[in-house]
């Protein structure tokens, strides 16, 4: 990997506790990825996570829309966010990488995160706007900011637009692999880690897409049922954590150990937790047909070199979970208006295209689906680069 334009590493002074900072590219002098705050996070983490960013922002680029792609960046914060005083921690992160927040490094949540609680942190840190740096780059700065704050007010039976796009994307991409496999939607199985932001959406899609979710794992377990969970009865059972409180579980419902969920009888499985949470120990139990990586970098490169020796196709993270950040964009540069409808439109439409063309060259060039997107990228980023300066 070549290296990032930029990182850091940040010691808080209080607790020892280290945070990072990378920007891997620029574009008109800006870059966009989420801040992230897990126990053991890492710089080489926050860097793989950059390099992911810059991805998935080339491969939105579409030379009609009104959207000019950013550069990849992430931030990560090694420390459990349930922890007492992880927001005290967070407050002092931004404080501290303000200065960049302010001229080239657009933030929002990510993994242990919401939007709510980055927002409160970043203006107890004095900062405008996690995403003030794009600010400069917009033709009316008033009108945008009212459409993405009005587009952040909408709900759909009772979950924020904001979390429901990234999933909506995830979704989108499982049911473009189905239909290219002519493999019916109608009572095709699925089993998704993680029930917070990234997981829980999808897993409201696919069940109304008339797919069944058989199991879910939180930080707590799996939850199964082979006859199919009752979905929007476990995500109004969540904490802001995304754990699923026990008491709602249905009594045909059953508790099982936490990597349960990858054997679960499922086609269709759906990490949306952790990285690093499939291996090539685990992925011996897989049975599925296909991974679709809602979260970043879930299965590691060795496993997943074993699993497509055996006809597992696994759908990569910056293709699969790339709406959510696009979404931001496609509002605030006006390519969308604040309402649902369009952005559950542009976001399907948008990902199956990429879906589609992704597949397409794998199958051209006789590779998996990961490396046909990274050639797609490798294609893109020249021409970003011809055509936009790196520094406004
Ligand atoms: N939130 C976004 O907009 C977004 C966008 C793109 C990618 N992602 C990626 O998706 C993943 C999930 O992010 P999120 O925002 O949905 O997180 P979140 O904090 O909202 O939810 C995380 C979920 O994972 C569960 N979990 C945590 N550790 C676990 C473990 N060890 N085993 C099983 N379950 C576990 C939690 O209980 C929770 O249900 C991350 O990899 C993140 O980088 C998020």
């Amino acid at each position: 990997m070549t290296a990032p334009l930029m990182s850091l590493t940040w010691t808080d002074h209080l607790t020892g506790r280290q945070g990072y900072l990378v920007v891997d590219r620029l574009v008109r002098g800006v870059s966009s990825g989420g801040l992230r705050m897990r126990a053991g996070c890492t710089l080489d983490e926050v860097a793989q996570l950059a390099r992911g960013m810059t991805m998935k922002e080339a491969l939105h680029y579409t030379p009609e829309g009104r959207y000019i792609p950013l550069g990849g960046a992430k931030g990560g914060i090694d420390c459990d966010p349930r922890e007492p005083g992880a927001y005290e921690l967070l407050v002092r992160y931004l404080r501290a990488v303000r200065p960049y927040v302010e001229s080239l490094w657009t933030t929002g949540e990510d993994l242990g995160l919401s939007q709510d609680l980055v927002d409160r942190a970043a203006s107890e840190a004095g900062l405008v706007s996690s995403i003030q740096a794009v600010y400069p780059l917009l033709d009316d700065e008033v009108t945008a900011r009212r459409r993405l704050a009005d587009a952040f007010a909408v709900e759909v039976d009772g979950i924020g637009l904001d979390e429901l796009v990234g999933g909506c994307g995830v979704a989108e991409s499982a049911l473009t692999a189905l239909d290219r496999a002519g493999v019916a939607c109608a009572g095709a199985r699925v089993a998704v880690q993680g029930l917070g932001t990234m997981g829980g959406a999808t897993a409201r899609f696919l069940t109304r897409a008339g797919l069944t979710v058989v199991a879910v794992a939180d930080i707590k377990g799996t939850i199964a049922n082979p006859a199919g969970l009752d979905v929007e009865a476990l995500l109004a059972a969540r904490d802001a954590h995304g754990t699923v409180d026990r008491s709602a579980l249905r009594p045909d419902d059953r508790e099982l150990p936490g990597d349960a969920w990858l054997s679960a009888g499922a086609q269709v499985l759906v990490p949306a937790a952790v990285s690093y949470a499939i291996d090539t120990t685990n992925q011996e139990r897989i049975t599925a047909r296909w991974i679709i990586e809602a979260a970043n970098m879930p299965v590691l490169p060795e496993a997943e070199e074993l699993l497509s020796a055996r006809g597992v196709t696994v759908l990569p993270d910056v293709v699969v979970n790339s709406a959510t950040n696009a979404w931001w964009w496609w509002t605030l540069f006006g390519d969308i208006d604040a309402g649902a409808d369009a952005a559950f439109a542009h976001t399907r439409r948008s990902m199956r295209a990429l879906v589609e063309q992704m597949l397409a060259r794998a199958e051209r060039d006789g590779t998996t689906p990961r490396a046909a997107a990274h050639a797609i990228v490798a294609d893109r980023l020249p021409v970003i680069a011809e055509r936009f300066a790196w520094y406004r």
